[in-house]
């Protein structure tokens, strides 16, 4: 018999053991999400007895104008009986959930969600509790769940499932939007329902398919607003942290980011990010707008809409998880794939802008251009990441707020690395930017500083072609809440001033120069109001006259308010450096100025 040494043996059974040690070690509750803030990017899968129905009804379109066709059961009142033949329509010869794997890592992404059970209460596995499954329903043995944590497994991507715990439309004590009329589930069989289904199911989930590295969970309100009981959220954050410790839990489980057992905040569906968070947090985003596959799907966003998402986000310190719903055959739309296939192109070029990338502290509508990523190397280096997503014409792209200077500027396509010719003065930094964009959806500039880099986060930004917009968003004192001034769908942003107001910003001004200023605005009140602008030594007082309203469409008495541009006249800087603008408005009595913004150019003369 073959002799092995102890020392071999040992060697072998810590390997064996590895996964297991490694698994039972929790994570400190700041370190576990880590994974998924380096990943930045992850797939979304909706996929169900639902799919087959493709979003229609006995030839009817599913009737919601938001056309969610996971959500046909409940929009087009179909009983449960007759929506359980769909799973009939499922082709078990062509489904593969190794393919979706496969499509997931060529687009680049490093995780995958899928519909473990979603609203219709159906479990994708073949669960020993509810009462429907696919599997029994469509009569194959094979568990879909399995195959896709063995693929992802090899392809080396995380598997996370999401479980519908509030809403079931299978249980008979399972939450159906129209319990809130029929008033019919008591607490206690609603309850019954959590412990009947939901825990046990998660039981099975947590312990059959290996490390689940999340659970997802949707509810898209506070759980305080809903039928489901504190008491019931803590059993399931006690039964994950029993079973997987480490397995990441998101904000729609009912409660928000800051019980340290929320790993991660969920914004609502499609909505992006819009400010920094420093905690981790995701949008889960549709790739047109159904979430299940809908045969009459027509709003297919680009690629560039998702690339423009996916980069916003991380900007933000953010996640993307983008949604597909393949069909009954397991198959994904084409028009899923081809976007997916474009975004795996640029990610192999530019994923080491987004992987592991966050922002930088700048306001996040800083440049006209596009985004900004931001990543701390491993030799110690600041790489800040222009993604231009409107290549300038004027070959000039224009950087504001980074005070220090650049030992590297290169276009991150460039294998070479070859520098890009720049001039910088002050906060402001003007790359030669070639003529012709390096990217189809989005370029992406490197800048590299050695020793750290100086931001200035009060300056006013320079707008593409040149030229200052002072406006609500980057009032020095209106930094610590950027978006307060929003567009409201007609009128522009602007801020409302009821009473005398002064508003101050930062410039920066390169050299001795002429500016012309203006300033738009809307009067609607009766009185005269005035302004007194104000900068090196200057000043200009100006009236700002009455505005009316003005005709939004045509032939349907739909007016809004007007708002005119007001030239203030010009001011000479004699000095070259930082200037503070500051500009007084002073609405008539009992009256309100709306202010949108100041627009100051170098004078042509
Ligand atoms: C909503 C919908 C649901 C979808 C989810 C994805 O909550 O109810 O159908 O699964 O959003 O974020």
């Amino acid at each position: 018999m073959k002799k092995y040494s102890p020392i071999i043996i040992f060697v072998q059974v810590c390997l064996l053991l590895m996964p297991v040690l490694l698994k039972s070690q929790p994570i400190a509750p700041s370190e576990r999400p880590q994974w998924f803030t380096d990943a930045r990017f992850g797939m979304f899968i909706h996929w169900g007895v639902y799919s087959a129905a493709e979003g229609i009804w006995k030839g009817e379109p599913h009737r919601h104008f938001n056309n969610y066709a996971e959500w046909i059961m409940y929009r087009n009142s179909i009983p449960m009986e007759e929506y359980i033949q769909l799973a009939q329509r499922f082709d078990w010869d062509e489904i593969n959930p190794e393919k979706w794997v496969l499509a997931a890592k060529k687009a680049g992404m490093k995780y995958i969600t899928i519909t473990a059970k979603h609203h219709d209460g159906i479990a994708l596995w073949d669960s020993k509790v509810g009462g429907h499954t696919l599997p029994k329903l469509s009569g194959t043995t094979r568990d879909v769940l399995a195959e896709l944590a063995k693929a992802c497994q090899k392809h080396d991507i995380k598997l996370g499932f999401y479980y519908s715990h509030w809403v079931d439309w299978e249980h008979p004590f399972g939450w159906s939007h129209n319990q809130e009329l029929a008033g019919k589930v008591t607490p206690e069989q609603y309850n019954q329902y959590w412990q009947d289904k939901v825990i046990p199911q998660l039981r099975e989930l947590l312990s059959n398919y290996g490390e689940v590295a999340m659970l997802w969970f949707d509810m898209w309100i506070p759980h305080e607003q809903t039928v489901v009981e504190r008491q019931q959220i803590d059993q399931v954050l006690a039964l994950i942290r029993e079973l997987q410790p480490n397995c990441l839990i998101n904000s729609r489980l009912g409660i928000p980011v800051s019980n340290e057992n929320i790993d991660f905040e969920t914004l609502g569906d499609n909505q992006l990010g819009s400010n920094y968070k420093k905690h981790p947090w995701q949008t889960p985003g549709t790739i047109a707008h159904s979430w299940g596959y809908n045969a009459l799907e027509n709003q297919w966003k680009s690629t560039t809409q998702l690339l423009h998402a996916l980069i916003g986000n991380v900007s933000l310190n953010g996640n993307f998880m983008l949604n597909v719903g393949p069909r009954a055959d397991g198959s994904i739309p084409y028009e899923s794939v081809s976007r997916l296939e474009d975004i795996g192109q640029w990610l192999a070029i530019n994923g080491e802008s987004i992987y592991g990338s966050g922002g930088v502290d700048l306001a996040p509508t800083q440049h006209d251009w596009g985004k900004i990523t931001y990543k701390k190397q491993k030799n110690g280096t600041d790489n800040v990441y222009l993604q231009v997503y409107n290549w300038p014409l004027d070959k000039v792209l224009r950087i504001s707020g980074v005070t220090s200077q650049p030992t590297g500027v290169y276009l991150l396509n460039d294998k070479l690395k070859t520098s890009l010719t720049y001039t910088q003065q002050g906060p402001y930094l003007h790359v030669q930017a070639p003529r012709v964009a390096p990217d189809r959806f989005v370029s992406v500039v490197v800048l590299e500083f050695e020793t750290g880099m100086q931001l200035d986060k009060e300056v006013v930004a320079e707008a593409s072609f040149g030229g200052y917009s002072l406006r609500g968003n980057n009032i020095i004192d209106h930094l610590d809440a950027p978006n307060k001034v929003r567009f409201d769908g007609t009128r522009p942003e602007h801020l409302v001033i009821t009473g005398p107001t002064t508003l101050r910003w930062k410039i920066y001004v390169d050299q001795h120069m002429v500016y012309n200023f203006d300033m738009s605005y809307s009067n609607q009140g009766k009185g005269e109001a005035s302004i007194t602008l104000q900068a090196s030594d200057t000043e200009l007082t100006n009236e700002l006259p009455h505005t009316g309203k003005i005709v939004v469409e045509p032939n349907q008495d739909y007016y809004t308010d007007e708002f005119r541009e007001k030239p203030l006249g010009k001011i000479t800087f004699t000095e070259a450096g930082y200037h503070e603008v500051t500009l007084l408005i002073a609405p008539a009595d009992g009256e309100a100025i709306l202010f949108n913004r100041l627009w100051m150019e170098k004078a042509k003369d």
